[in-house]
């Protein structure tokens, strides 16, 4: 895993980013796949002003979702397909077109799941995935003790990120107990992984994925079986690396 330093949250969004650009500039068409959550904002922020500076055109890109929450009502503010049409397709000045993520409001989730899985291969696979990290060590919502080769399922969050991601609620009550996530499997079958990091309450997590024993206890240590994975952090988030 190649772990970039950056100084500050505002360094690491205009670095990934500009991977970003570069990646559209080779091929115009590459299929990104974005997270949701505080930490990537930076990013979108910086890759929507490099678009309006033109110094990319992302008119062909196609984004894909990392994960979403089952049982919020269609076109509920927090449901992660509204969050991701508001902050990244938007200001990109994509349409709904070039989007695609799971249907948490499917009646038959494990079919939705398999859909999912089976239109990201034939898309062509991830060329570029963003992820976040969540304290407890998670990617996508593949919580401790997913199985590194899962694909994309159905899994039930614990209550520290149900707490973690209470902000974006009224209260935690409506923070939904279920969510879609791609496999651990699923999230290695891209072609490159970005992985940033900000703040002190990452610094544990970030330590252990990169520097622990590859373990399904901590779902971002499957970094290490990725040939290409980047871990951009800030200086807080790298505080208890060696
Ligand atoms: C969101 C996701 C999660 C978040 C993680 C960190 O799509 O997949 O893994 O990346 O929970 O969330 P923030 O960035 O809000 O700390």
């Amino acid at each position: 895993v190649e772990v970039v330093i950056v100084p500050d949250a505002a360094a690491g969004g205009e670095l990934i980013a500009e991977a970003m650009a570069d990646l559209l500039r080779r091929k115009p068409d590459a299929l990104l796949g974005v997270a949701t959550g505080s930490t990537p904002l930076p990013i979108y922020e910086a890759l929507a002003a490099k678009v309006r500076a033109a110094e990319v055109d992302p008119s062909r890109a196609r984004i894909c979702q990392l994960d979403e929450y089952v049982g919020l009502p269609a076109g509920h503010p927090e449901s992660y397909r509204s969050v991701v049409l508001r902050e990244v397709v938007d200001p990109l000045g994509l349409t709904e077109e070039s989007f695609m993520g799971p249907d948490g409001s499917a009646e038959d989730v494990a079919a939705a799941c398999t859909a999912y899985d089976r239109a990201l291969g034939e898309a062509g696979g991830v060329d570029l995935q963003l992820l976040g990290i969540g304290t407890d060590g998670h990617i996508g919502f593949n919580e401790p003790c997913s199985s590194l080769a899962s694909r994309t399922r159905i899994k039930t969050l614990t209550e520290r990120t149900r707490t973690d991601n209470a902000r974006f609620f009224d209260s935690l009550d409506e923070v939904p107990h279920h969510v879609i996530t791609q496999g651990i499997g699923t999230i290695l079958e891209a072609r490159h992984l970005v992985l940033l990091a900000t703040g002190e309450a990452k610094a544990d997590a970030v330590a252990l994925a990169v520097e622990g024993p590859l373990s399904a206890l901590v779902p971002a240590s499957a970094l290490q079986l990725h040939p290409h994975a980047t871990v951009v952090v800030d200086e807080a988030a790298a505080s208890r690396l060696k």
